[in-house]
């Protein structure tokens, strides 16, 4: 008997159908172009899909899935896919006039380096998205800037200089850092590469979002080595919700007349996607303060304009999830059982999706989670641990001594 965690969750009532139109930006053909882009850079590799069949047993499951994002890069995380690719297009399409992306070889060509080499970006972060255009930058020979909300761990910090950027940890949370962000950028004629949306600022995080395809058309060529066509079911951690809308908006793109069920799920201390799903008119909500959570890269208060449409359109169900679900994502992954499973070390905000589908597969109170779901032994369950130990020190904590909190 699993000990109760405390999850809500809400159907959504704001669901139309199928807007292809919409969605077109996250496409099968946009995804091959990203993909040519990130496979032209150093240090690039597929990361990993895991089939986990020992635990798609337990619960009585068809098929459970991980792709881990903790190889991306070296970077421990997903998310120098979005961060690199956008700089690339900022570069190729607003410097050079290009309609597409240069591959790296150009952008990192003697030629195109005189040319951009007083760039200077800035962002705000967690730290994985930070660390991503902090990477992209070196690669590049451009200066990175970023900034992290207040009680930001030290040690992401430090990776992140570790590529020669620029990083404070300031006194606000995250949502008012990307505001300091935003003015630093347009007092000082610096580019804001921001992983989130405003009315007005939409063109770079679409970019960013378009990066993350790479890893979920990864996904998609992987699935079949292990006699999978498609998920039938797809589990997405948000914060602002760009992560979550750019894999849904791609699974969807090649669903045909069996789209996956899509599964939002969020910190209950940053659970803006919930709360706004919870709206009768389903406009975006905010959520405010500090938002103490375990899952750093899921403490975001306001949801990105480009993405809360698409999953208020076409998501089926939301979650709000208590951090011990998370935690407890973490222990199931990094300990397996001991007949054919491979061990995942997977963070905070990496983990959580894990931590739920467990919920919900042993725990009666969520029975009628599951039945909406249709969560059976045929079903086949894509999770994408997002991070590896980004900080180790709290990765320790909770899985060798049980803590659930910082
Ligand atoms: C590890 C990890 N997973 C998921 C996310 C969520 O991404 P988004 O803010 O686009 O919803 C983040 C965001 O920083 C992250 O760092």
């Amino acid at each position: 008997m699993t000990a109760r965690r405390k999850i809500e969750f809400q159907a959504n009532a704001h669901r139309r159908s199928l807007d292809p139109s919409a969605l077109a930006f996250l496409s099968e053909d946009v995804a091959r172009s990203v993909r040519r882009f990130h496979a032209g850079l150093p240090g690039y590799a597929e990361t990993p899909l895991h089939s986990l069949p020992a635990l798609s047993r337990t619960l009585d499951l068809g098929a459970v899935f991980v792709k881990d994002e903790s190889r991306r890069f070296g970077l421990n995380a997903f998310k120098g896919l979005g961060g690199s690719y956008a700089i690339a297009m900022h570069v190729s399409k607003n410097l050079l006039g290009r309609d597409e992306v240069c591959s790296y070889e150009e952008l990192s060509s003697a030629a195109v380096r005189a040319r951009i080499g007083g760039l200077t970006f800035v962002t705000a972060t967690d730290g994985n998205h930070g660390r991503g255009v902090a990477w992209t930058a070196e690669q590049l020979g451009v200066k990175a800037i970023v900034h992290m909300p207040k009680g930001s761990s030290p040690v992401r910090a430090e990776n992140i200089r570790s590529h020669g950027a620029q990083c404070t940890i300031t006194e606000h949370n995250y949502d008012d850092t990307v505001r300091m962000a935003a003015e630093a950028a347009e007092a000082n004629g610096w580019v804001l590469l921001q992983d989130t949306a405003w009315p007005g600022y939409e063109t770079i995080p679409s970019w960013i979002m378009q990066g993350y395809l790479t890893l979920v058309s990864e996904a998609y060529e992987q699935l079949p080595q292990s006699g999978v066509d498609r998920p039938t079911h797809v589990f997405l951690q948000a914060g602002v919700g760009s992560f979550a809308a750019a894999i849904m908006g791609y699974c969807l793109s090649r669903a045909g007349n069996e789209p996956p069920r899509i599964v939002i799920v969020e910190p209950d201390q940053a659970d803006c996607l919930f709360r706004s799903a919870r709206t009768v008119d389903g406009r975006a909500e905010i959520v405010s303060g500090s938002m103490p959570t375990i899952m750093a890269g899921l403490a975001c208060g306001e949801p990105s304009s480009v993405s809360w449409p698409l999953v208020r359109d076409h998501a089926d169900v939301f979650c709000s999830v208590e951090d011990r679900v998370a935690a407890d994502g973490m222990r199931i992954l990094a300990a397996p059982a001991p007949d054919g499973d491979p061990p995942i070390v997977s963070g905070e905000s990496g983990a959580v999706g894990a931590g739920l589908l467990y919920a919900i597969m042993q725990d009666p109170d969520l029975d009628p989670l599951k039945r909406q779901l249709g969560l059976d032994r045929e079903s086949r369950v894509l999770l994408i641990s997002t991070e590896g130990d980004t900080s180790p020190d709290i990765y320790r904590s909770i899985v060798w001594l049980g803590g659930d909190d910082r």
